[in-house]
Order: structure tokens, then C-alpha cells, then sequence
């Protein structure tokens, strides 16, 4: 017997981009700026977990785990690796990806964009320049038809908010800058080049399902109402109000979870506590580990009345020692919310395999199934197992 069921049709997935996998995505800005020595332990993507030429064996992976669901992110660099020429043969490249997920039965979750940038964009400023929308939007026109009957959601961008707060406050992604001005317009620019391309897409493919993976950092506080007012500003400032510039521009909402942040004495008290976290790497002790969030965050956007998916929830757990425990406890609070009438329609976990971890490069392993990157070996984790049994069931 089950204790907790899902309904039937929920997708069960996992997530992966492009250039975190993909290998050799030589004309984006990553590349270059990797290259530039920025990654914390020293590496570049390199060939990172070469699913470019291993997309078949990894996708017959994710097959193997009883899934129903994959996201799939392309690169736009590969597609148009020149200003206005576009590359045939990469487009056909990521066709046969589509071919191949559809043959094999799973529903297909498209990122257009997942925080990198063709090299020639870069130079011209990114998304904090304004013609970033027309050439986004130019992008589209020339891929979507191609893609036309292979794609069953269109994410249009992965969490803009975190990338323009990475890339223009913190100064951490490239072009690593801390100004909050350009912060503001690359925000602006992602928001209008969301709803363009709602719109393109939607002429195109009238029935398509278009949103975002939107990053949510779920701001809680005790019970004391100065925390709590100062919790629910930082709630709407960086979970909702992206949502709300590109309102009516969504068929679904996508939430990508990883954890919270404690709002105590007018502080945010950054704390773990639930899943233990001992084993994991130091750094990681910054953010609070908080399952119930992901109830919470599916409860903030219940009142845009669309479809829910989780477009991301994962750990970065080497020994897989918490993984299990991490999904276990998060599927919790999603059958909760599915309990009190949320209308969440699937969960992709992040990530399939282990793969460039941006900034952190290689060391991070959120992978249900861990790579050798010497070898390219894939080995399945335990939690790979449990998952794949959650699938199946349809429950635990
Ligand atoms: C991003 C992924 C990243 C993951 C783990 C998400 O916010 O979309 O690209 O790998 O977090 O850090």
C-alpha cells in the first residue's frame, strides 16, 4: 500500500541544461570566461558530461528510471554561433534529441535559454542591452517551427531573477558586475523578452504551453510580525515580482526549489536544519535546507490558478547520504499541497547526471546517477533507485 499518491498523469522527471553537460560549447560567454581561470576549483566545462554525443545512452537512463518526463535545455551559442547565422547542423543536432525523447515516450520541457550567451551577444552587452529582446526574439522565429510537434513546454528562460542578481549584483557570473542599475535592465530585458516570446511562440503554435523555471528562495521568519513583513517583502521582490512583470504571459508556473532563508530579528539568518547536512561541503552550510518551502512556494503562486510543475529540486550531496531523504521529505509537502487542491502537474528532478556546476565547476554533485569524468562512466546512486521506484509507483 501506498501512503501517498499522485495523480494520474503527474510527470516524474529530471532536469538538465546544455552547457552544464553538454561539452565543447566553444562560442558562449561561459566558455571564454571559464577559460579566463574564474572556476573555483580550477576547471572549465571542457567536455564536461559529453551528452552531446552521449544524449541517447543518457536519456535511455532516464527511461530506465521509469520517468514520463525530461527537460532539456539548448544552447543558443550552438544555434547561432555568428550574429543573424544560424547553424543547420546544430539544428538538427537538437531535433534528433527531441526525435529521440519523443520516441521513447517522455514529455519534453524545452529551455531556450539557461544562463548562457552566444560570445558575440556578450560583447554587446547581454540581455542589460536592449536589442537583447529583438535578437532573443529572432532566435525563436528561426528554431520554433523546426521544433514544431517535438515540444510539449516551452520554458523560455531559467531563473532570470538569480542569473541577473549572479551576473549584475554579486559579481559573480560574467560579466561580474555589482551595479544595481544593470541589474534592473537585464531584469527588465529578460521580462520583455519572456512575454515577446510568449507571444512568437504562441502565433506560431497556438496550443503551446509556454512559462518559465522560475528560482524560488522561500523567505521565512518566527512568528514576530516585524520578521514577518520583512520576510514577505523579500518574497515578493524576488519570487513574485518577475511574475507579476510578465503577467498573463504564462500557461504554467515553473518553480525551481532549492532552499530557504530564515528571516530573524530584521536578519536573515542563513540556517540549515531538516535534512542534516554534515557530510556536505561547508559552503553548502549557507542556505537552510527547508522542505516545507516547496509547499509554501507552490502556495504563493496558487492564486495565478495555472498549472504547477516543479522545473528543479535537488541536492548537491557527494556520498548520497541525504538525497534520499531530500526527495522523500519534499514529495511530502508536495502531496500535501496536492492535498489542500494545489494543481501541481509534476516534479523534475535536478539533476539526471552530475555536470558543470557554473562557478563551483565540477565539484558539486547533484546527479542521481554520478559521473566518472575521467572515464564518462555513468553509475546510477541509490537515490537514482528510489527515485525510479517513486516513478513506477506513481507514489511511496
Ligand atoms: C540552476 C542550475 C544549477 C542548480 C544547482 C539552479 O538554480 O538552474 O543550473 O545547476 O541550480 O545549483
Amino acid at each position: 500500500m501506498l501512503n501517498k499518491k499522485f495523480p494520474k498523469d503527474f510527470l516524474w522527471g529530471v532536469a538538465v541544461s546544455g552547457h552544464q553537460t553538454e561539452g565543447d560549447n566553444k562560442n558562449s560567454d561561459w566558455y571564454v570566461w571559464e577559460k579566463r581561470g574564474k572556476i573555483s576549483d580550477g576547471s572549465t566545462s571542457g567536455q564536461a558530461c559529453d551528452f552531446y554525443h552521449r544524449y541517447q545512452a543518457d536519456i535511455d537512463l532516464a527511461v530506465k528510471l521509469n520517468l514520463n518526463a525530461f527537460r532539456l535545455g539548448i544552447e543558443w551559442s550552438r544555434l547561432e554561433p555568428r550574429e543573424g547565422e544560424f547553424d543547420q547542423k546544430a539544428i538538427e543536432h537538437y531535433k534528433n534529441i527531441l526525435f529521440y525523447l519523443k520516441q521513447k515516450k517522455l514529455k519534453v520541457f524545452l529551455t531556450l535559454w539557461h544562463f548562457t550567451l552566444p560570445q558575440w551577444l556578450a560583447e554587446r552587452g547581454g540581455w542589460k542591452n536592449k536589442r537583447s529582446v529583438f535578437y532573443f526574439n529572432r532566435y525563436l522565429e528561426k528554431i520554433i517551427e523546426q521544433f514544431f510537434g517535438l515540444v510539449n513546454f516551452w520554458v523560455t528562460l531559467n531563473e532570470p531573477v538569480m542569473y541577473a542578481g549572479s551576473a549584475y549584483l554579486a559579481g559573480l557570473w560574467p560579466p561580474q558586475k555589482s551595479n544595481f542599475f544593470s541589474f534592473w535592465r537585464t531584469v527588465q530585458h529578460l521580462g520583455q523578452a519572456h512575454c515577446q516570446a510568449y507571444q512568437t511562440i504562441h502565433q506560431k503554435i497556438p496550443k503551446a504551453q509556454v512559462g518559465i523555471a522560475k528560482n524560488i528562495v522561500y523567505f521565512h521568519s518566527p512568528k514576530n510580525p516585524f520578521d514577518h513583513q520583512l520576510a514577505m517583502i523579500f518574497n515578493f521582490f524576488y519570487n513574485k515580482l518577475f511574475y507579476r512583470l510578465t503577467k498573463k504571459h504564462h500557461d504554467f508556473i515553473g518553480l525551481n526549489y532549492y532552499y530557504s532563508y530564515l528571516v530573524s530579528n530584521l536578519r536573515i539568518i542563513k540556517k540549515v536544519r531538516r535534512v542534516a547536512v554534515r557530510s556536505l561541503r561547508k559552503k553548502d552550510l549557507s542556505v537552510e535546507i527547508y522542505p516545507k518551502g516547496i509547499y509554501r512556494a507552490m502556495k504563493m503562486f496558487q492564486k495565478f490558478k495555472l498549472p504547477i510543475y516543479i522545473t528543479e529540486n535537488g541536492l548537491d550531496d557527494k556520498t548520497d547520504g541525504k538525497r534520499i531523504n531530500f526527495i522523500k521529505e519534499h514529495l511530502e509537502w508536495l502531496d500535501y499541497g496536492l492535498k489542500k487542491g494545489i494543481d501541481l502537474r509534476g516534479y523534475l528532478h535536478w539533476s539526471l547526471i552530475d555536470n558543470f556546476e557554473w562557478q563551483d565547476g565540477f565539484e558539486p554533485k547533484y546527479g542521481l546517477i554520478e559521473i566518472d569524468y575521467q572515464t564518462q562512466e555513468r553509475k546510477p546512486r541509490q537515490s537514482a533507485e528510489f527515485y525510479s521506484q517513486i516513478a513506477k509507483e506513481n507514489g511511496f
